[in-house]
């Protein structure tokens, strides 16, 4: 919910008798911290993902310099959640989010829930409740004159209007617009937000004022599976922690929201869950803004504490949903600690908490065994049973053990199951890959299934108990620069073809980085109708996607076995002998000859037999439509086509060469004012522009102008690439960043700062 306060006007400000002023805290001081105004304490906070306001109000002297101060501990303290045992991440001390000063009229908008209320097939019932709580640090006689205005925008269009005297002792004022017409709902591929302002006024006088952002929409997880606005939509999504390479979860705006994009747009998912706890604002201000639903949790990793840790919790729910309840991407409220056991009274506390301070939304706990007492209103369930085999997910009913269906959404799956580094060899990011898209496609073909949301988004810095030795979980689609592996191609190449083509195959090409030097089978991720494989100029034939071992999702991959194609001759070979060859040489390709079954011996047999061909002539064939060393041209060209038309093409070959360093950064600007930043990223590439992966070049970055670079100036390429932020200081001018690798120059490119 993106939430501006409108300055005090300067009439009502120079008429006020007194005003107030507090600190308001942005999202977060990690994990606790205690307040002083010029020497008197003022007040503290305990948890590190959720704003807190704090009263300064009497305390500033005029003339002088005023001292804040803030002392925060950064400590794992036993009371805090999500602290008492280990928690396979990092939280990272300090001050990491926007602190604001406040000044305002001495009754203010203390907070705005806007519900839209809307039923997809009952139209005229659109109407928005706005429920304001005034704060007032006068006496209720002052409330006089006092009235609220709502105003309900779509654009620049007046919607609904509607104003009120402020109700004498109440604190909290309830208006409602009615008989709203013409709103545009708020859809996955549509989302259309409309702007709530409310303006608290005093005869006529504005002295305060508050917009909200909101969505109609609605969304509802039922025994039969997940429906937004009345239509069931599969949910496929992603697991994502909001840590940063060097600085934690000390990152601006942009780079919040540049996640969100990713997650939409690159990854192609539909739902994020803000695993575990409260994320950014700006996060979900972008997911609000590009249609990209949200699970948002509280704040805890598998250990429950004692009575004071669990008041801690209680107050981080109540603080999440107070901060984000308008926020029309949020359709679930995590109110269990991510797989805890049960506990019956704190749950049934958290539950009814979450129920009374939104009661729009349904509200969910992540556990990690079957049975667990379900008091929420969908059951969620880490499944991490498959691991690599024939099973890969198990059966709501079993999970659940309820006696009635139940909503059901899984809500992670892989992770450490299979921890993949982008820079491992080709088979294990493969395989990485496959993990995923088996989970997808079994998903979809799971009815009453609400979805399924990944382990993870991307790499994350963790404790000593998890990760690699490094302290780095290399669970994520793509690692912590955001730099994707094969396995996000899967979830890229399940998007709508309407979004833009999707081609990438799970391989760079090169028969000796496989086992036994065997180049096939490779998987083409995409959302393609077919591809047309070329090798060395030639075309090798039309490939299909793999319907028959992926008949659930919306784009299976196209599976490269053979490279015969269509170039058996037709004279020689009869259409049930060439799909024979075919299969018989895509056994041979990807697993050797060793493997043929009694079967296929048969049939190779009887080949032989027909053709009057000899072993020496059988060889000669794999020789040709096989892999053989010492060819000329070892390019290939894939090319994707829709409705037989080419609309994208890759090149590959295992002649590539590192031939060039290049340069990008996400954003040509950055802003001025605050501190803003962008990526950078920096790939090894070979002459056909893919990554070239194996080449430990090191590279040198500088930086001039108004920014400098997170992150050491002297990087190895890992995996052909490396990425880091250029952060900005505020001041407008031009961002020059070079980067000189130890043979290739990637040359300079500008980032302008307004
Ligand atoms: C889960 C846990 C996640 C992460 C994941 C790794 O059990 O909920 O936070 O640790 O395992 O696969």
């Amino acid at each position: 919910m993106a939430s501006t306060r409108s300055p005090t006007s300067s009439s009502a400000a120079t008429r006020a008798t007194s005003r107030r002023t507090a600190m308001q805290q942005g999202p977060g001081v990690m994990a606790a911290c205690d307040v002083w105004m010029n020497g008197a304490r003022v007040g503290g906070h305990v948890g590190g993902y959720t704003p807190f306001s704090i009263e300064l109000t009497g305390l500033l002297g005029t003339g002088g310099a005023n001292r804040l101060v803030v002392r925060v501990d950064s400590t794992e303290r036993a009371d805090v959640p999500p602290f008492g045992h280990v928690i396979d991440y990092l939280c990272y001390g300090g001050i990491y989010r926007e602190v604001l000063l406040r000044v305002q009229e001495d009754t203010f908008i203390a907070d705005v829930f806007a519900r839209p209320r809307w039923e997809p097939d009952a139209p005229w019932s659109l109407a928005l409740d706005v429920e304001v709580d005034v704060g007032r640090g006068l006496p209720l006689s002052t409330a006089n004159g006092l009235s609220l205005r709502c105003v309900l925008r779509d654009g620049s269009r007046v919607v609904g209007s509607t104003e009120a005297p402020l109700p004498g002792p109440s604190k909290t004022c309830t208006l409602l617009l009615e008989g709203l017409e013409g709103l545009r709902s708020w859809e996955l591929d549509s989302p259309a937000l409309h702007d709530v302002t409310v303006e608290l006024l005093r005869d006529g006088a504005v002295l305060d004022g508050v917009t909200k952002r909101v969505g109609f929409r609605r969304a509802e997880f039922t025994p039969d599976g997940f429906f937004l606005n009345g239509r069931r939509t599969q949910l496929v999504g992603l697991n994502r922690h909001q840590s940063f390479p060097y600085v934690g979860y000390a990152m601006p705006a942009r780079a919040q929201r540049r996640d969100a994009l990713i997650l939409k747009e690159e990854l192609g998912v539909n739902i994020v869950r803000t695993s575990h706890y409260p994320q950014a604002t700006q996060f979900l201000d972008a997911c609000d803004e590009l249609g990209l639903l949200v699970f948002e949790e509280l704040p805890g990793w598998q250990h429950i504490g004692n009575d004071e840790w669990k008041a801690n919790a209680r107050l981080a729910v109540d603080e999440m949903i107070r901060r984000d309840r308008s926020h029309a991407s949020v359709v679930l409220w995590g109110v269990r600690i991510n797989e805890s056991k049960d506990d019956h009274d704190f749950y049934l506390d958290t539950g009814t908490l979450a129920r009374r301070l939104d009661p729009t939304r349904q509200t969910a706990g992540v556990r990690d065994f079957a049975g667990s007492e379900l008091l929420e209103d969908v059951y969620t369930f880490n499944d991490f049973s498959h691991a690599g085999g024939s099973h890969v997910l198990k059966r709501p009913r079993d999970v659940t053990r309820t006696r009635r269906a139940v909503p059901y959404l899984v809500t992670e799956y892989n992770g450490h199951m299979f921890p993949t580094k982008r820079f491992d060899n080709e088979e294990r990011l493969m395989e990485h890959a496959l993990r995923h898209l088996r989970v997808l496609d079994t998903a979809a073909g799971m009815p009453g299934l609400a979805g399924v949301i990944g382990w993870c988004a991307f790499d994350y810095n963790t404790h000593k108990d998890f990760g690699s030795g490094d302290r780095i979980c290399y669970h994520g689609v793509s690692d912590m620069f955001r730099i994707p592996k094969y396995a996000a191609a899967v979830y890229a190449s399940q998007r709508p073809f309407e979004t833009g083509p999707v081609l990438e195959a799970a391989s760079i090409f090169a028969k000796g980085e496989r086992q036994a030097a065997r180049l096939l089978p490779i998987y083409v991720f995409t959302n393609c109708d077919d591809i047309v494989l070329f090798r060395g100029g030639e075309r090798l034939g039309v490939y299909q996607p793999a319907f028959k071992e992926y008949p659930h999702v919306s784009h299976p991959p196209v599976i490269v076995r053979e490279l015969v194609g269509d170039r058996l001759p037709a004279a020689q070979f009869g259409p049930r002998d060439r799909a024979i060859i075919r299969r018989l040489l895509a056994q041979v390709l990807t697993k050797g000859f060793e493997a043929f079954t009694w079967l296929e011996k048969l049939q190779f047999g009887l080949l032989l037999v027909r053709h009057r061909m000899s072993m020496a002539d059988a060889e000669a064939l794999v020789g040709r439509y096989g892999i053989g060393w010492g060819s000329k041209d070892e390019s290939f060209e894939l090319v994707g086509r829709r409705n037989g038309k080419e609309v994208v093409r890759r090149r590959y070959g295992a002649d590539a060469h590192a031939d060039r360093l290049s340069i990008a950064a996400d954003d040509p600007e950055l802003s001025a004012g605050d501190w803003d930043a962008t990526r950078v990223v920096v790939k090894l590439e070979d002459q056909y522009g893919n990554i070239f992966p194996f080449a430990p070049e090191v590279i040198d970055l500088s930086v001039s102008g108004p920014a400098t670079a997170m992150g050491p100036s002297r990087l190895a390429l890992i995996g052909g690439c490396a990425a880091f932020w250029v952060r900005s200081k505020g001041e407008p001018g031009a961002i020059e960043v070079r980067v000189r690798g130890s043979r290739l120059d990637a040359g300079a490119l500008t980032i302008m700062v307004h």
